[in-house]
């Protein structure tokens, strides 16, 4: 029995989607990968994950083989192994948001499209940023909402939205603030229970969005509205261009089944009307290099190594602008939609 380890740990970040599937296994196991057999069984796509460090045992008695689970990496096992464990990583993304130049924050902006009223469902809530400060300045603004319920599949956003102050002080003024784990795919509420759904930056996490939009559609009431946000497949192109060079490219432009582009068809594939949507103004303009180092060392399972992390200092003190800072373009977009 002999162990051998995939690598790289954090490499497919980086690559194009192209070169996401072949075979990245070293040694012993490329080998017996060449054989015939075992390349019918298992085909090259399935050992293209690569971020979660996979050790594949092989036991090889007259060509007898026993692996372990590898899984495909697909958006899902992706979103599993940035969130599951911790709510760190999307909070040191969302800090990219210190930067926005336009006058309304992210959060804000995307309130605008949130009926202040009735029944509200937030799916992939995170660390519940839509429902704080600057989003929500006040609770009282809240007050004719019926019941708030904030999900995510994740427990440790789950731990993170129970410990967060701003919703405590929400629940401190509602009755009926709830928070759930649970998975968009399947949603543990009856049919026709809420007057808005929304899904905030979390549809490409999913690997059936369409699906996903039909649940939130099953819940919602008829008349009820859908508010989703997405980004488009250039979405901080000059941040992800440099991580392209240090293994921590985008990851959405390779796994997402939904985008800002293709949103549209598929919301109302799933049966929703009059759908719109509005981008949100703006760029990032970051004063330096930290902030480029925080988000890709965010991207990935572990912080970049220091030689990387040179290359990213480098490459952004080159292209920071005096007084201008290093321009990140940003290509978010709300779309709003009815069920019928
Ligand atoms: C990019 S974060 C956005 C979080 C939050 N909506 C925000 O804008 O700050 C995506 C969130 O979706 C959650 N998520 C991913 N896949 C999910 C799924 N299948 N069901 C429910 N939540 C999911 C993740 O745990 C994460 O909290």
């Amino acid at each position: 029995m002999q162990p051998v380890t995939c690598s790289p740990a954090r490499g497919w970040l980086g690559f194009p989607p192209s070169e996401q599937g072949g075979p990245i296994c070293s040694s012993p196991l490329r080998k017996y990968l060449k054989r015939e057999s075992a390349v019918k069984k298992f085909p090259p796509q399935h050992f293209s994950i690569t971020t979660l460090n996979i050790i594949a045992t092989i036991t090889t008695t007259k060509m007898t083989t026993t692996t372990t689970t590898i899984p495909t990496l697909t958006a899902h096992t992706h979103a599993k192994s940035q969130y599951t464990t911790t709510s760190s990583r999307l909070a040191a993304r969302l800090s990219i948001h210190n930067y926005n130049t336009h006058p309304q924050s992210w959060f804000q902006f995307a309130q605008t499209f949130i009926p202040k009223s009735g029944s509200i469902l937030e799916v992939g809530a995170g660390t519940g940023a839509l429902w704080s400060p600057p989003a929500i300045s006040s609770p009282s603004q809240l007050s004719s909402v019926t019941s708030l319920t904030l999900t995510d599949f994740s427990p440790a956003m789950v731990a993170t939205l129970n410990s967060n102050s701003d919703i405590a002080a929400l629940k401190s003024i509602l009755p009926n603030v709830k928070i759930q784990q649970c998975d968009a795919a399947s949603l543990p509420f009856p049919d026709s229970e809420f007057d808005t759904v929304v899904a905030n930056h979390m549809l490409y996490h999913v690997d059936n969005p369409i699906a996903a939009l039909q649940e939130f559609k099953r819940v919602l009431k008829d008349g009820g509205r859908l508010v989703v946000a997405l980004n488009g497949l250039d979405h901080l192109r000059e941040l992800f261009e440099i991580g392209g060079m240090v293994g921590r490219g985008s990851t959405i432009a390779g796994l997402a089944k939904i985008t800002a582009e293709n949103a549209l068809e598929q919301i109302e594939g799933a049966g929703f009307e009059g759908v719109e949507s509005e981008r949100f103004p703006g760029e990032f303009r970051l004063p330096g290099v930290e902030p480029v180092l925080e988000y890709l060392d965010s991207v990935g399972e572990t912080d970049m190594e220091e030689g990387k992390r040179e290359t990213v200092k480098r490459v952004v003190g080159e292209r920071l602008d005096e007084g201008e800072g290093f321009r990140v373009e940003k290509n978010m977009v709300v779309f709003v939609g009815r069920k019928p």
